[in-house]
């Protein structure tokens, strides 16, 4: 695992985009599987201008989203669905049968983990991702406890998910359980990105660089990845006392 600095979260998210947009291109059939919420927002802005502005081929990767709330409807502006649609399936008009998320609404939840898997077995694994980190350390919705050798599973979130989940809706929302992509397609992927910005990520980023690696605290299971990579602001990186 590799920490990278930036001055701030415009640099940070101007090299992720090209990071994702330099993937595309080196691979026109990249499995690219991302987060949603506020880190990634701007990332998924600049990776669609790039994308058009540079002409770049994306018309047969595969999209998956990381992770969504249950029982949400995709038209909820605090939907992952919602933020997917809006910032990348729509300006960049990808076709539903390269975008694979979990359908919040499904009667079978369990079969929606059982397909997942398979869209990422049948792809040979993921080839990129970037993901984000929640106040609890959590990566997607794989909580505090969650074995690293999870694939797509059906979380109960814990109190600090559903507090802080709070801030992507209008009105306060019951949020109890999620369903996420899991720690082993995260390990087996073959590349992956952290990224996270502001005073507030300090200390879980401290945590995930230079912690003890546990399944009690999700992100440190970047330590074990061969080609994991932290990006962090200056806010973030403010507490690590390494380089
Ligand atoms: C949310 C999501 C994660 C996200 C994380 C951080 O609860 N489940 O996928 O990466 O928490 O979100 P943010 O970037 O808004 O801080």
């Amino acid at each position: 695992m590799k920490t990278i600095r930036f001055t701030g979260y415009d640099t940070l998210s101007d090299f992720m985009a090209a990071e994702i947009a330099t993937a595309i291109k080196n691979k026109p059939s990249l499995t690219l599987c991302m987060a949603s919420g506020h880190t990634p927002a701007l990332t998924a802005a600049l990776l669609a201008k790039k994308l058009l502005d540079e002409n770049i081929d994306y018309s047969t990767i595969t999209f998956l989203g990381l992770d969504e709330w249950i029982g949400m409807p995709p038209e909820n502006e605090g939907s992952c669905h919602y933020f997917f649609k809006t910032k990348l399936f729509e300006p960049l008009q990808l076709q539903p049968s390269q975008c694979f998320l979990f359908n919040s609404l499904a009667a079978d939840m369990e079969s929606e983990c059982t397909k997942m898997d398979a869209v990422i077995s049948e792809r040979g694994g993921i080839d990129l991702m970037v993901v984000g980190i929640g106040m609890n350390g959590h990566i997607g919705f794989n909580e505090p406890g969650t074995s690293f050798a999870t694939l797509s599973h059906i979380a109960t979130l814990d109190e600090t998910t559903t507090s802080v989940g709070q801030k992507y809706f209008k009105e306060k929302t019951a949020l109890s359980k999620g369903v996420t992509i899991g720690l082993g397609h995260l390990l087996h992927a073959k590349k992956c990105f952290l990224i996270a910005n502001g005073n507030k990520k300090a200390g879980v980023i401290k945590q995930t660089v230079e912690g003890p690696v546990t399944e009690n605290f999700p992100a440190s299971i970047l330590q074990q990845h061969s080609n994991g990579f932290v990006l962090v602001d200056e806010e973030a990186a403010s507490l690590l006392t390494t380089n």
